[in-house]
């Protein structure tokens, strides 16, 4: 039996979520039975999309139910264990929840290696952030060398590896992030221009940058920035949906891209997709993301927060405010 403290979704959130939307239980988990094990859970992924699990709306993974454990990624230590494939002090990563202890049967549930990479990091650029970044590029924008492509929030988890992987395939690069420090960043890591969408014209700045026109789009903003990116496609253009965070805290329908008659004019395709759409290519991408990290070209930056699971909260909040750069993760004392 051990006891852990866990965030659970209290109320609903309209808006951005508060303190009125967690409440923190102290709960018992039973002794593991027969091929479960125990996870000591120390970090906590926080990912923009959690924002839509609190909605009671339909999507692609059920809302979180009122009164349940938040659901989030993380890592960890097997505590206990009578499970064959996850021995005590095996390192995990895993959808644990906002808990310091969590109760696994496997599933879903993959060994790391910590010598290999930091725990951040398996939850950033060689976990589910490298995944998305990867199968969004090759697998929805058919990247290749030549190409001119276009990262909105391009120093966040998603857009910082998506660019590094257009640069390793010969793409010429351009990211949009908020800030000079942001833009400084995104230079140092390779990327051939930087806008910064608080002080600059997104619009017209692409116009500049992208002359001949934008290949593939990579959305993780949607909104103002959207348009901007539709207004400068180039003739076969690729607009992948990876997010629109600029709209997840918002108690109505963003207004649709007004821009959207760029696509026909460019026989451009937009196309959304999630990151578990290509199970079987995981395997190979995460192999080329460990290659790009292990001869330089894949710089992976994680923001660290220490705290406790009761931190989960105002933590997650910094990612509508831009406080990251790369992945935002919470380290569990
Ligand atoms: N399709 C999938 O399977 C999948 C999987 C993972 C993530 N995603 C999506 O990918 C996107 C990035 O996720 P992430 O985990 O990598 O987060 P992230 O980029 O590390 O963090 C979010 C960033 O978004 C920017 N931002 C926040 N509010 C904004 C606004 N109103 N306008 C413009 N930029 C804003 C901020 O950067 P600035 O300081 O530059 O504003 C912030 O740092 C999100 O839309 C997420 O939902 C999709």
């Amino acid at each position: 039996m051990v006891t852990t403290r866990q965030v659970r979704l209290a109320q609903r959130p309209t808006g951005l979520p508060d303190a009125d939307t967690w409440s923190v239980t102290t709960d018992e988990l039973p002794a593991p039975g027969d091929g479960w094990f125990v996870v000591a859970v120390d970090h906590i992924s926080l990912d923009p999309a959690m924002r839509g699990w609190l909605d009671d709306v339909p999507s692609y993974l059920p809302p979180v139910q009122l009164g349940a454990v938040m659901r989030a990624q993380g890592t960890g230590t097997v505590t206990d264990s009578r499970h064959p494939d996850f021995p005590v002090g095996a390192a995990v990563t895993g959808t644990f929840g906002v808990t310091e202890y969590a109760l696994s049967d496997g599933t879903g549930v993959r060994r790391i290696d910590t010598d290999v990479a930091g725990a951040a990091t398996w939850l950033g650029a060689l976990g589910m952030t490298g995944l998305t970044a990867y199968h969004g590029l090759y697998e929805v924008g058919a990247l290749s060398a030549g190409d001119t492509v276009v990262i909105s929030a391009a120093a966040g988890a998603v857009g910082s590896v998506a660019g590094q992987i257009a640069r390793a395939a010969g793409a010429t690069v351009i990211g949009i992030a908020g800030g000079p420090e942001k833009c400084a960043w995104l230079r140092e890591l390779g990327f051939d221009h930087a806008i910064d969408y608080k002080n600059e014209n997104v619009l017209r700045r692409l116009r500049e940058l992208a002359p001949g026109g934008i290949d593939i789009y990579f959305d993780n903003v949607g909104g103002e920035i959207l348009d901007a990116a539709l207004a400068n496609l180039r003739r076969g253009a690729r607009v992948v949906l990876c997010g629109a965070i600029a709209s997840y805290n918002d108690q109505a329908p963003p207004p649709g891209p007004r821009r959207y008659m760029s696509l026909l004019v460019n026989r451009a395709r937009m196309q959304g997709f999630l990151v578990f759409d290509y199970p079987e290519k995981d395997a190979a991408a995460l192999e080329a993301l460990a290659g790009l990290a292990a001869d330089g070209r894949l710089i992976a930056r994680e923001t660290v927060v220490d705290g406790a699971v009761d931190d989960f909260g105002p933590t997650l909040l910094r990612l509508f405010r831009g406080e990251n750069t790369g992945k935002l993760v919470l380290r569990i004392a």
